[in-house]
């Protein structure tokens, strides 16, 4: 028999590739990790902590393992440096809530085919309608995301120095942008618009971190909300333009260049392809999801960001990576 050809593991993996988002976010959901850098070390500690069966920690543990999320010595298990960082609860980024929000989503995906030939969602876009549940699952669950992002725009900003500045907070969700933000500028404002249920999400988490004396929101749909003129120093459009068309990106692009005061900044952070399509893989992949829940979204290339500012009327646009997410600022 030849054995030098290709072999069918990696495909049989991807085949069954929803069974990494299933224990996964199982392993999130009964905050195993957390348990793990805790000092339970074998299925059977782990399952008295979590309260779950032994049989059910040792499949959790095997297909972690195999996952590369948990590493086993002399019959103890341990987190992988990239676990202990990003899924341990209260860790400053902390993705088990995501980890969890997917595992309910799973279902849907069983739609692509037909969206694929459909060219769009098969049924109403919840992501698209006003005041949708959706955005209430989502927005906590993917918080935790958008922290490394907004470090690198305060440093590339330099916010810490900038003394009074006011922000406005497009589609801004949990708040983690200006709370964030606000925590390293002591003479910061900032302004939100969203929905009205999820800026009372974003009013928690201000609040929480004793921010909420320099945050207000407006509620309302960004497309139709007047935006102000010369009034922000500072404007952030995060993981939204992935779910807009160009000319809907273009339009709120000029919005926000009226809305900002002479100099101000544009920063828009997303997951932007090559020009050439040929990568990252993250922003790739993440085109099945816009495709399934936005009408004309999609994960758009640096070349496009670069044309819809300038024809916003932005004069300096720069890239920066803070992955899986790239970070636009535009003056
Ligand atoms: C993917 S989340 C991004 C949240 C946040 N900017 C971040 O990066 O973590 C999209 C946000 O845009 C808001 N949003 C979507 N469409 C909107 C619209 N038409 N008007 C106002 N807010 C909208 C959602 O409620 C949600 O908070």
């Amino acid at each position: 028999m030849n054995t030098s050809g290709p072999t069918p593991d990696r495909i049989l993996q991807l085949i069954n590739g929803y069974w990494a988002t299933a224990i996964l976010g199982a392993a999130a959901g009964h905050a195993l990790f957390t348990h793990l850098e805790a000092g339970a070390d074998t299925a059977v500690q782990l399952a008295d902590r979590a309260q779950i069966s032994d049989r059910g920690a040792q499949t959790l543990l095997d297909g972690l393992l195999s996952m590369g999320l948990v590493e086993l010595h002399e019959g103890r298990y341990r987190n992988t440096p990239e676990a202990a960082a990003f899924l341990v609860q209260g860790r400053p980024v902390d993705l088990t809530g995501l980890a969890r929000l997917k595992l309910t989503q799973l279902g849907s995906l069983a739609e692509l085919p037909e969206v694929v030939r459909a060219g769009g969602p098969v049924r109403q876009a919840a992501a698209e309608v006003a005041d949708s549940p959706h955005w209430t699952h989502v927005v906590p669950a993917i918080a935790a995301q958008s922290v490394p992002a907004a470090q690198v725009a305060a440093d590339a900003l330099n916010l810490d120095e900038a003394g009074e500045i006011s922000i406005l907070d497009v589609g801004g969700g949990s708040g983690i942008y200006t709370s964030t933000w606000l925590a390293r500028n002591p003479a910061a404002r900032a302004t939100q618009l969203d929905w009205a249920p999820i800026n009372e999400i974003a009013r928690r988490l201000l609040a929480e971190h004793q921010l909420a004396d320099r945050f207000t929101c407006i509620d309302g749909d960004f497309h139709t909300t007047h935006l102000g003129t010369a009034a922000y120093d500072v404007a952030i459009y995060s993981h939204i333009a992935h779910q807009e068309g160009p000319q809907d990106n273009v339009a709120v692009f000029t919005r926000l260049k009226d809305a900002l005061k002479p100099g101000g900044a544009l920063v828009v952070c997303d997951y932007i392809v090559q020009d050439d399509r040929s990568g990252p893989a993250f922003p790739l992949l993440f085109a099945a999801e816009m495709l399934l829940k936005s009408k004309q979204g999609g994960t758009w290339r640096q070349s496009d960001y670069h044309t819809w500012l300038t024809k916003a009327g932005f004069q300096d646009v720069t890239f920066h990576a803070a992955p899986p997410a790239t970070v636009v600022i535009a003056r």
